[in-house]
């Protein structure tokens, strides 16, 4: 009865320009471990539910990566979306699909970009999130003990009220601005939103009649019109809205690689404090830089302090390693140029 939706169609466009739009982050290798990032999500889910329950959700661009990266998948598991629109229809639209194959399945829905470091515990939470929407019509998320103000999470207020360690969410409220992150982490009642999901087919599908009806109409009047559906993630189109939302507390080593300055956090470092992808480069009193060395070459910097390197294809990224929104202006203004 369980079943998992990996969605993998984001674009990465803050790990620009390493990640590019036609090879975005979830099909890279970062740490040179052979396996993609959405490889790796696939084997740890293989291990919870069978592979032919596992669905792949991304943009039409992306089959036939999809497709070399995850061979093990029949085409029929590989669901294309033929325009951008978030994760709320992308969800919408997979419910729909599994509902007609299970109506009573129990679903994971799973971002392709996180790191987990402790398997084991991984596993153990998933099955017991499993267990309680089987018997409760909740929406559930994976929450995590917050550590720093980050921007780009959603953040989870919980209630008093709990059965076992499943709590109540008093308010979900997605990517806050700096000053609210900081009094939600030094409150101590917050959690981040790990971006896993899980719920019964039913009560998703039911939140979504209620809180999008728009998007319900869409993908069921006959032909799917996938295109004319909003443009908006679960967590601002759903979770910040439902009231049946609960949250498992867990610590299995969650890291999302959202951001240079993550990857940073979580990479292994010379004893420089720089962090190298790719390998080849020779660095001369230089501290806590990320570089990502261009293949084939020989990368040799001297005197640089907490900058970021990184090259791809036909283009060369120099700027400083902890300015996330200039990435953001940097693709922007990009597009105009490439
Ligand atoms: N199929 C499909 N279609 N997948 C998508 C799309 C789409 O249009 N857009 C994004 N995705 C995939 C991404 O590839 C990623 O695996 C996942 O959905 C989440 O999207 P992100 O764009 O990475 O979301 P986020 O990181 O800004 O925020 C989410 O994750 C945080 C934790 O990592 C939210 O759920 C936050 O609340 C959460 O804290
Ligand atoms: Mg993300």
């Amino acid at each position: 009865n369980n079943y998992c939706v990996i969605m993998g169609g984001g674009i990465g466009s803050r790990f620009w320009p390493y990640s590019r739009k036609n090879l975005p982050k979830q099909f890279l290798d970062f740490f040179g471990t052979g396996r993609s990032l959405i490889q790796q999500t696939f084997d740890r889910y293989k291990k919870i539910v069978p592979i032919e329950n596992i669905f792949i959700t991304t943009n039409v661009l992306y089959k036939e990566l999809v497709q070399e990266q995850l061979p093990e998948l029949d085409e029929s598991q590989i669901l294309l979306e033929p325009t951008r629109r978030n994760t709320a229809p992308c969800i919408a639209w997979a419910s729909y699909h599994i509902k007609k194959i299970n109506p009573n399945a129990n679903v994971i829905v799973a971002p392709s970009d996180h790191l987990i470091l402790k398997e084991d515990e991984f596993k153990a939470a998933i099955l017991k999130g499993l267990e309680f929407v089987s018997n409760s019509p909740q929406l559930l998320t994976l929450g995590i003990k917050p550590n720093r103000p980050e921007t780009g999470y959603g953040y989870i207020q919980v209630e008093e009220e709990k059965q076992g360690d499943f709590f109540k969410v008093k308010t979900f409220i997605e990517k806050p601005q700096l000053e609210f992150a900081k009094v939600f982490v030094e409150s101590g009642e917050f959690y981040w939103n790990s971006g896993i999901f899980l719920w019964n087919i039913n009560t998703i599908l039911e939140a979504f009649n209620e809180i999008m009806p728009e998007v319900c109409i869409k993908l069921t009047n006959g032909e799917e019109d996938f295109a004319s559906c909003p443009n908006i993630s679960i967590d601002y189109g759903i979770m910040e809205k439902a009231n049946n939302v609960f949250v498992q507390l867990c610590d299995f080593g969650w890291a999302d690689l959202g951001t240079w300055g993550s990857l940073y956090d979580v990479s292994p470092k010379d004893q420089e404090g720089n962090v190298v992808v790719n390998g080849n480069s020779l660095l001369y009193n230089s501290h806590n830089n990320v570089i990502v060395a261009p293949e084939g070459k020989l990368t040799v910097i001297q005197d640089l302090e907490g900058y970021l390197v990184a090259a791809r294809d036909n283009v060369l990224l120099i700027c400083k390693k902890d300015d996330e929104s200039a990435i953001r202006k940097f693709v922007n203004d990009v597009q105009i140029k490439l």
